[in-house]
Formats: structure tokens, sequence, C-alpha cells
């Protein structure tokens, strides 16, 4: 079967490049009107490649893009189609190649070709057009349309997965990245026309420096969840219930999230949030923390701190500060409004904390505690039932329970 496959994808890849010569041949007299422009561009267009681009608008620091298509579409502008699309289709490749002995040669066969036929259409497209925002829109549109279309076409015979679910993954990760790349294209463009070449080193400059700046920016707060990540560990010192036990609320909150048919990335969310949701027991002393019997009026006060401590730590951290960080503090109120600390009822607990508090209990419970043994899975949901609708919300109650069975723990 993956025979056939990768047959599909080796015809398919032959076919594009017999289309790009083809293509290429038939406007080889585009190739006499000679100058440095396009060796210049491909040089720039090397340099891009290499660049990751780190739109504002992408809050993972790991989700970046290559800055490769500012190029081609200034490229696909200036230049004309035959020597636009070479320089991309040779921009594209070349950064990668040394790698060519890991990675089947096909594929830089597959992409000079692809990048090569978007960009010469692209560029074709963009002449015709006086308007240089629409000229712009347009380029990157087609360009985008045509590359997305080859690349989820390879995508489906690899995948087995369908044509169209292919092609709405690559432009929901594009996206963001997009909302940077068009006004960026767009800016050089602008300044090109009004000051000619110079805006080239000017813009490309002053690009490097604003990357340069969310760039580190995002790495901050990266370092950041890091050493809140490693300040959740050292927890696990002292206390090493409170370290797994976040990991279990992590992984339990996102089961509960996806059954609760959130989307992807607010699933991921949670668990982050989860993870972290006792981070604030940090502050509390070892003695209430590992206390085997029950706790006194005043330690158990201290305890109730955490919630908000968890906040204070998480809302250091910018990206947390609006939904995550919230969501940590009410994960001890209740539905009957007997919680803490702000004695939320209902519906004005976020759903995400009553996600966290059901995860939360049930680890609590089916783990081994100083005061008291593991309770079973079905031990444990059966003493839950007497919670729903009190302590914890019924309904997520209920699609865990459900989770749980489908999976067979009880
Ligand atoms: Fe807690």
């Amino acid at each position: 079967m993956s025979q056939k496959i990768r047959r599909k994808t080796f015809i398919f890849t032959i076919i594009i490049l017999s289309v790009y010569i083809l293509i290429l041949s038939l406007n080889f007299e585009m190739a006499k009107n000679k100058g440095m422009l396009p060796l210049l561009f491909l040089f720039v267009g090397i340099g891009f490649e290499i660049i990751r681009i780190h739109s504002p608008f992408v809050k993972n620091t790991k989700v970046d893009f290559s800055g490769g298509m500012i190029i081609y579409i200034i490229s696909a502008y200036i230049l004309n189609p035959f020597y636009a699309s070479l320089v991309a289709a040779i921009s594209a490749i070349t950064p990668k190649i040394h790698l060519i002995r890991k990675i089947p040669s096909i594929k830089y066969i597959f992409n000079f070709s692809q990048i090569g036929i978007a960009t010469f259409v692209a560029s074709y497209i963009m002449s015709k057009i006086n308007s240089l925002t629409l000229s712009v829109i347009s380029g990157i549109a087609i360009y985008l349309l045509l590359n997305h279309a080859f690349v989820s076409a390879v995508l489906t015979f690899e995948t087995q997965e369908s044509f169209f679910s292919n092609i709405k993954k690559l432009f929901l990760f594009l996206l963001p990245n997009l909302l940077f790349i068009f006004p960026s294209t767009l800016i050089i463009l602008v300044l090109y026309k009004y000051i000619g070449f110079i805006s080239f080193p000017l813009s490309i400059g002053l690009l490097i420096s604003v990357q340069a700046g969310i760039y580190y920016r995002k790495l901050y707060e990266e370092s950041k969840i890091e050493s809140m990540i490693a300040l959740l560990k050292s927890l696990e010192e002292r206390d090493n219930y409170t370290y797994t036990h976040s990991k279990q609320v992590s992984e339990y909150s996102y089961k509960i999230a996806k059954k609760l048919g959130l989307k992807e990335p607010h699933c991921e969310r949670i668990k982050t949030a989860a993870l972290f949701h006792d981070i604030g027991k940090i502050g509390i002393s070892d003695h209430i923390l590992n206390k085997p019997g029950t706790l006194s009026d005043r330690e158990f006060e201290i305890i109730k701190k955490h919630p908000v401590k968890s906040w204070e730590l998480l809302k250091t951290i910018k990206r947390f500060e609006k939904h995550e960080a919230l969501w940590v503090k009410f994960h001890h109120e209740r539905m009957d409004g007997k919680g803490y600390p702000e004695g939320l009822r209902g519906n004005e607990i976020p759903l995400e904390s009553r996600i966290i508090a059901v995860a939360d209990i049930y680890d609590a419970l089916t783990t081994d505690r100083p005061y008291r043994k593991a309770l079973t899975p079905t031990e444990a949901i059966e003493l839950m039932k007497n919670l729903a609708g009190k302590a914890v919300d019924s309904k997520i109650f209920s699609v865990f329970v459900n989770a749980l069975k489908e999976e067979g723990k009880i």
C-alpha cells in the first residue's frame, strides 16, 4: 500500500516538474531581459529562507515560518515571471540542500517545481494588476492557493487524510503568519516605489530588528514558563504528590475538554492551566503540605490561599494573564457557592475551572494521600456522585464518567 502511495507522489512530482520546465521553455524570451537583479534577489531570497518569521499573532515561539515568501512576492512584483519563479524555486531549496542525504531528493524536486509554478503564475497575474495593494493581495493569494494545493495533494498521497482537511490544516497554520507577511511585503514594496532600491536594505534591516524583538520577547515568555515548570518540579522534592498530581489533572482536564467538544487550541490551553493549578502551593510550608492528620483551621486557611497564589504566579506570564491565570484561581470554587477564594456559584465559575475541579477531585481521590489510601476509580466516581451539582458541575462530571466508561476504567 505504502509503495503505491510513494509511487503516486513520484509520478505527481515528475508531472509538476515537466509542467514547470514547459512553462519556462514557452516563456524563454523573458530570460533575455537580463540584469543583476535576479541574482540579487536570489541572494536575499536564500537569506530569507534561513530567517524564521515570528509573527506577533502567534503565541508559541515554536511556531515559526520561513521569511522566504516575502522575497518571492517582492520578486514576483519587480522581476518578470520567468526570473521571479527561478528566484523562488532556487531560494526555497538551497538552504535545505545539505540535508539531501537524509531527505529523499524527490522532495527537493517537488518543492523546486511547485514553488516555481506558484510564483510564475502569481507574478504573471500581478503584472496585469495596476494597484499595488491589489497586486500584492492577489500575488499572495495565488501563490498560497497553488502552493497549498500541491502540498496538500502530496500529503493526501502520503497520509491518506482527505485533500481538504490537509489544505485546511495548512491554512490554519499559515493564517496568523500571513497577518505579518502581507503588511511587511506591502510596506517594502511601497518604500521601493518611492525611494527605489535603497528601500531594500532599509526595510530588511528594520524587519530583522522587529523580528529579533518579537523573537526574544517570546523566548523570554517561554523561559518564564520553563522556570514555572522547574518550580512545579521543585515542589515534587518537598511534596511528591503535587507534581504527579498536576500532570494527571492536566491529562484528565484535556480529556474532558475534548469530550465537551471544545476546539483543540482551547483544550491545549486548559491542559496547560491545569498543569499549573496548584503551583501556588510553593509558598506553603512542608509540615502543612505533608501533614498526615487533619488540618487545623489555621492550617486550612493557609492551604486555601494557594489558588490565589497560583493566579498571581501565572499572571506574570503575559499569555496566561487574561485566561489561564483566572481559570486556575477558581479551581476550588463550588457550584453551590461554598468554595473559595471568592465563593462564586454555578456558571459564574469559568467552564475551564469547573473542568479542572472535576479532574482535580478525581485524581486526589484515586491517589494515595498521607491521611488515606487511594480509592479505586469506581469508588471515587461513586463518592463524586454525591458532589455532582453541589461541588462539581454535573454535566462535566457525567461527561468524565462516560469517558472513563469508554476506556473501561469503571
Ligand atoms: Fe488545588
